[in-house]
C-alpha cells in the first residue's frame, strides 16, 4: 500500500527570467525569456513525491491572493491533501525571483505567508504529523517552526528527513533529532565540519554534489552515488526532487543505497525540463529510465 508522507514547507511563484548572462551594478539587460512556474522547495518536494507514487499531505501557507489560489490548485491537481495550506489574512504568496543563465542560476526569495507557518500552525496539525510514515521539512519557513518540529518527531519516533536548503545554523543537539540531513556541497560546507563530526551526524548526511553525485555514509565509509550525465536544460529543483524521490523510497522501507539511487536517477530526469516541477518524473518514467 502507498506511503503516507506530510511535506512541510514552503510555497512561492517563481518568476523566471532566463538571460544570456547576469547584469553588472547599474547594468540594465534585455533578457531572453519570462516565465511565472510554481514552485517553494516544499510544494517542489510535495510534488515530487505524489508523482512517485506517495499519498502525501502539505502543510503550508499561501496568501489570499491570484498566486495562492494558482498555487493550490496546481497542488490539488497532483492529488496532494491541501486542507492544511491555509490563505493567511495579511501576508502575500511567497514569491522566488529567478534569474536563469547558462553559467548558473540566482535566486531571491520573498517569503510572505512561509513566514506564517508557525509552531502554533503545526500544533493545529499534530495529529497529521504523527501519523504520517515520514515528515520531510526545508528551511524556508521560520526556525521556531523547524526546531518545534524536529522536537514533536524525535519525541514519537516518526521518520524526518531535514532538507536544509537554504542553509541555517540550528542547535547541535537538534541535528541530531533528524533521521537523514540533506544539505548540497555548498550548505553542507556552511553547516558541517565533515572532518571532525562526530559518527552520530555523519551516518545521517546524505549531500548532493551536482553534475559529481551523492556522498554518504554507510559501514564506516564513505560512498559516492555518481551523477548520471545527462544535458540540463533548468537544474532549479533538482534538489527538490532528489528529497521528494528520496523520502518516498524511505517511507517505503527501502535501504538506504537503493533509495538513493531512485532519487539520483528522479534529479536527472528532473533537470531535462524547464522550471523546478517541470521535468519532476512519474515513477513510470523512474523505472523505465533505470532499466535503459
Ligand atoms: O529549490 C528550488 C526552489 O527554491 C524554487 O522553486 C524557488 O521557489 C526557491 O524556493
Ligand atoms: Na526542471
Amino acid at each position: 500500500s502507498k506511503p503516507t508522507m506530510t511535506v512541510i514547507g514552503s510555497i512561492n511563484t517563481d518568476m523566471v527570467t532566463i538571460t544570456d548572462h547576469l547584469p553588472n551594478q547599474g547594468e540594465t539587460l534585455v533578457g531572453k525569456e519570462f516565465h511565472i512556474k510554481p514552485g517553494g522547495k516544499g510544494a517542489n518536494q510535495a510534488i515530487a513525491a505524489a508523482r512517485l507514487g506517495a499519498n502525501v499531505n502539505m502543510i503550508g501557507k499561501v496568501g489570499r491572493d491570484q498566486h495562492g489560489a494558482d498555487m493550490l490548485d496546481v497542488l490539488q491537481k497532483e492529488n496532494i491533501a491541501t486542507s492544511m495550506v491555509k490563505k493567511d489574512d495579511q501576508a502575500p504568496t511567497g514569491v522566488a525571483n529567478i534569474l536563469l543563465s547558462d553559467q548558473d542560476n540566482r535566486i531571491i526569495i520573498v517569503p510572505g505567508a512561509n513566514n506564517e507557518v508557525t509552531p502554533d500552525y503545526l500544533k493545529s496539525f499534530e495529529k497529521v504529523i504523527l501519523k504520517s510514515d515520514l515528515v520531510l521539512i526545508q528551511f524556508e519557513i521560520p526556525a521556531e517552526t523547524i526546531l518545534y518540529c524536529l522536537d514533536l518527531c524525535y519525541e514519537h519516533n516518526v521518520p524526518i528527513v531535514v532538507n536544509p536548503a537554504p542553509s541555517k545554523e540550528l542547535p547541535d543537539d537538534y541535528w541530531l533529532k533528524a533521521t537523514y540531513i540533506t544539505p548540497n556541497e555548498t550548505e553542507a560546507e556552511q553547516l558541517f565540519n565533515i572532518s571532525t563530526e562526530d559518527s552520530r551526524l555523519k551516518d545521517k548526511l546524505i549531500v548532493t554534489k551536482g553534475k559529481e553525485g551523492v556522498s554518504y555514509h554507510g559501514n564506516n565509509e564513505s560512498l559516492l552515488v555518481p551523477a548520471y550525465s545527462v544535458t540540463p536544460v533548468d537544474t532549479t529543483g533538482a534538489g527538490d526532487t532528489f528529497n521528494g524521490a528520496l523520502s518516498v523510497a524511505l517511507s517505503e522501507q527501502r535501504p538506504l543505497s537503493d533509495a538513493i539511487h531512485f532519487a539520483n536517477a528522479a534529479a536527472a530526469l528532473s533537470i531535462q525540463k524547464l522550471g523546478a516541477q517541470g521535468g519532476m518524473p512519474t515513477r513510470a518514467e523512474v523505472n523505465a529510465f533505470l532499466e535503459r
